[in-house]
């Protein structure tokens, strides 16, 4: 499974990219205007260090528009991901790109019939929402599942399952066992991965004892 970061914030990509657990980075508007920092900067100094698939969200809601943009984010690097909403405009644009070879991750997929439409229009990666889900008392999961399920059904579909809006260990955990391919997570959840009481109360006990020993390494 991979896992991407998602968030903007360049010096936690740039620390969390050196541990080599990030595959690659999804961006959002939010998520951008929540760095306070120019887009094109940020996107520029992201695929400066970053190999892998970088997601880039377009912010125009019609075709053309989408388009448009797609295409001049594309040009930042070969590792660009256009981001679309999952409108019938953003399913056309997935659409077009994929005959264009452009790598799509269509975003904001609340349902199953929408990851089915958006395999349909060829996108590389859906974004199913797990967090917002739960936020409104669905189960979140349970769309990872019956996505899981219908790509299973039909090898002829290619479209990634890119997990989005996760906000804990469960849903990283769940994605694995469910087997959806991408998880993009946030970076306080990502360092709960390797944070765990036990590993932090070991290593106290060692370094105390080892103090004890009045030995050195160096
Ligand atoms: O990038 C999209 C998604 O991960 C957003 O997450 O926490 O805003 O629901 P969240």
């Amino acid at each position: 499974m991979k896992f991407f970061l998602d968030t903007a914030d360049t010096d936690k990509i740039r620390d969390l990219y050196s541990t080599g657990l990030v595959d690659g980075v999804t961006t959002n508007p939010s998520l951008i205007a929540k760095s306070g920092k120019d887009f094109f900067e940020t996107l520029r100094e992201i695929s400066s260090f970053v190999d892998g698939p970088i997601s880039a969200e377009v912010t125009s809601t019609s075709l053309d528009g989408m388009i448009k943009e797609g295409e001049k984010l594309s040009k930042i690097g070969k590792n660009i991901v256009i981001k679309l909403p999952l409108t019938e405009d953003g399913l056309k644009a997935s659409n077009f790109f994929y005959t264009k070879k452009i790598s799509t991750n269509v975003t904001l997929c609340f349902s199953p019939a929408q990851a089915l439409i958006a395999a349909k229009s060829h996108a590389t990666y859906i974004s199913p929402f797990v967090g917002r889900l739960d936020d409104i008392g669905e189960n979140g999961m349970d769309l990872i599942k019956k996505i899981k399920t219908i790509y299973d059904n039909y090898p002829e579909l290619q479209t990634k399952i890119l997990v989005a809006s996760i906000r804990n260990l469960d849903h990283v955990i769940e994605s694995a066992i469910i087997g959806a391919d991408v998880v993009t997570i946030p970076p306080n959840v990502l360092e709960m991965l390797y944070d765990h009481p036990l590993t932090k109360k070991g290593l106290e006990a060692f370094l105390n004892d080892w103090k004890s020993t009045n030995q050195s390494i160096l």
